[in-house]
């Protein structure tokens, strides 16, 4: 039987430009995907555009717009971000796709047919920025005294006709999901804040709007609109073909992970389980929520003119420079700073020096020592095998970090390896060997080929186009790069290898000289 693994990021409101903040979950995401399906998973990698709400038609309206034209050029604006990103998501939903549309009102009615639905009257406040009622005790004081969200976002008063989903009567079944599933909502210290959020007790959910009508109507009453909130985290089950439980991708249900930011963790760990509960559907295996980026030390904001479109990033530093920074410089869960110099500093110490280094010094001297042909693989000495062992161990290791969402202890992982055969290769004088032994020489060179093969193969989800350069490199033909799997066949001795080119230049300051 076949794995399957159901991975998904939020959908991104399409109210401006796409931002790192996006890309990073994306990327994270897409390294998530890539390595499940070299671990052989059958992989459905889920992302897309929230389109609908308030905060959408306020964008549109400020460009002179119509909602669904302004929705389409900033959708297909994301999809060129994921393609300068090398995202690889299975499917990208937009929430104002019909088989969205009729799939959130088919949650809507089960949710209604099972009598979690009642028609009442909003009166309280509400942040357009979050799309997110807010209770007064939750307010706090803003710059200029008025009450805003503990986010900072304006809140304003709203009173409006309102349908209500009864979120209160779940709060026990929630807790007892916490406590039988801990892992169900990662890292831990997010748990305990969502814990003790539904433990002071929840408040019914309004979860229609009548103010405006820019979404997906309430069947049978379409003078509402459906809660923004609602419609999208419906997202995760119109892709999969809900409610039609025939289709085929409804195998993939439920999700094996939903990737969100600590800023939408409530929606994802709160309501979301409780909706799925009420339409009697099976729940996701877990919420990972991540930290934040701030950028130069500042946060992000429009406000203060620095938000970072990401494309820009690229085009200095290139793709896989970038991925790696997002991947390594934030410890998956905490929060981070985005600077250049840090990007700088990994590019040149853990990409151009370990391991760009350790490729370059092996594969210059299979050129010129060894006739540009793989070696066979030779006797070993303890110390190879030691370093071929740990070698072969790592894609276990890391898929047990990568199941755990422990994205940069797995790179750190394979950072270990990588600093163990820059240690070998100092030791080992594979040059000095060319006069005194060259059968040594020769093993050795295997050795090291052999640990970078690895090496390459395990990073490929993380940089897939830099390892996809160092494997052909390696002598490594496509099929047998494309799955652990393919680790246990050794390549052939005397496979002729390709000239060896730097993948990992150092990056030098253009302004200093
Ligand atoms: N549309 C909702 C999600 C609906 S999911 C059913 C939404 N969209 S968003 O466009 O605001 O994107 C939010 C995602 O970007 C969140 O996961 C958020 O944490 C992430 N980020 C926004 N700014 C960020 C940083 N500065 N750093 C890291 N991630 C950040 O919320």
């Amino acid at each position: 039987m076949t794995r399957r693994y159901y991975v998904t990021t939020p959908i991104y409101y399409v109210n401006g430009a796409p931002h790192i903040g996006h890309a990073y979950t994306s990327v994270a995401a897409d390294v998530i995907a890539r390595f499940k399906r070299l671990a052989g998973f059958d992989v459905f990698f889920l992302t897309g555009t929230d389109e609908h709400g308030q905060k959408v038609e306020q964008a549109a309206e400020a460009k002179g717009m119509q909602p669904q034209a302004f929705a389409d050029a900033v959708a297909t604006d994301f999809r060129d971000m994921y393609d300068t990103m090398d995202i690889s998501y299975d499917d990208f939903i937009r929430t104002t796709e019909p088989r969205h549309v009729q799939a959130a009102q088919a949650l809507w009615k089960k949710l209604e047919e099972n009598g979690h639905i009642y028609l009442g009257a909003y009166e309280g406040w509400y942040a357009t920025r979050d799309e997110c009622f807010y209770g007064e005790e939750e307010l706090i004081d803003g710059p200029d005294g008025r009450k805003v969200a503990p986010t900072g976002a304006a809140v304003e008063w709203v009173k409006e006709p309102s349908y209500f989903f009864n979120l209160s009567k779940f709060g026990d079944r929630l807790l007892e999901l916490y406590e039988t599933r801990p892992g169900f909502i990662e890292p831990a210290s997010r748990r305990n804040e969502v814990k003790s959020f539904v433990k002071q007790g929840l408040r019914d959910l309004s979860v229609s709007r009548t103010s405006f009508n820019w979404g997906i109507p309430v069947p049978g009453d379409p003078k509402h609109v459906m809660y923004v909130w609602v419609d999208a985290l419906a997202n995760y089950l119109s892709a999969v073909g809900y409610p039609d439980e025939t289709a085929a991708r409804w195998a993939f249900w439920p999700p094996n992970l939903h990737l969100v930011g600590k800023d939408i963790l409530r929606f994802h760990a709160i309501y979301w389980p409780a909706l799925l509960m009420a339409a009697d559907l099976p729940l996701p295996e877990r919420v990972f929520s991540h930290g934040w980026w701030t950028i130069e030390g500042q946060k992000m904001s429009k406000s203060l003119g620095n938000v970072v479109d990401p494309r820009d990033l690229v085009k200095t530093f290139g793709l896989d420079a970038i991925r790696f920074f997002l991947m390594r410089e934030m410890p998956f869960g905490g929060d981070s700073d985005l600077s250049r110099r840090a990007i700088i500093t990994r590019m040149n110490v853990e990409l151009a020096n370990d391991l760009g280094n350790l490729a370059q010094r092996t594969l210059s001297q299979v050129a010129r020592n060894c006739d540009g042909k793989l070696p066979a693989q030779g006797k070993q000495t303890d110390e190879d095998r030691e370093l071929l062992a740990t070698a072969s161990l790592l894609p276990d290791i890391m898929h047990q970090q990568i199941d755990r969402q422990a994205l940069t202890d797995a790179l750190e992982e394979v950072w270990k390896l990588i600093r163990a055969c820059n240690s070998y290769i100092d030791h080992q004088a594979p040059w000095k060997l060319k006069k005194t032994d060259p059968q040594r020489m020769a093993d050795v060179l295997r050795v090291l080929t052999d640990a970078l093969r690895i090496i390459a193969t395990v990073l490929q989800p993380y940089m897939p186009g830099s390892m996809d350069r160092m494997l052909i490199q390696l002598g490594v033909e496509e099929g047998e790069r494309s799955t652990f799997a393919a680790l246990d066949v050794p390549l052939p001795a005397g496979r002729v290898l390709p000239k060896p080119e730097g993948v990992f230049p150092r990056y030098e300051e253009p302004e200093a000289s």
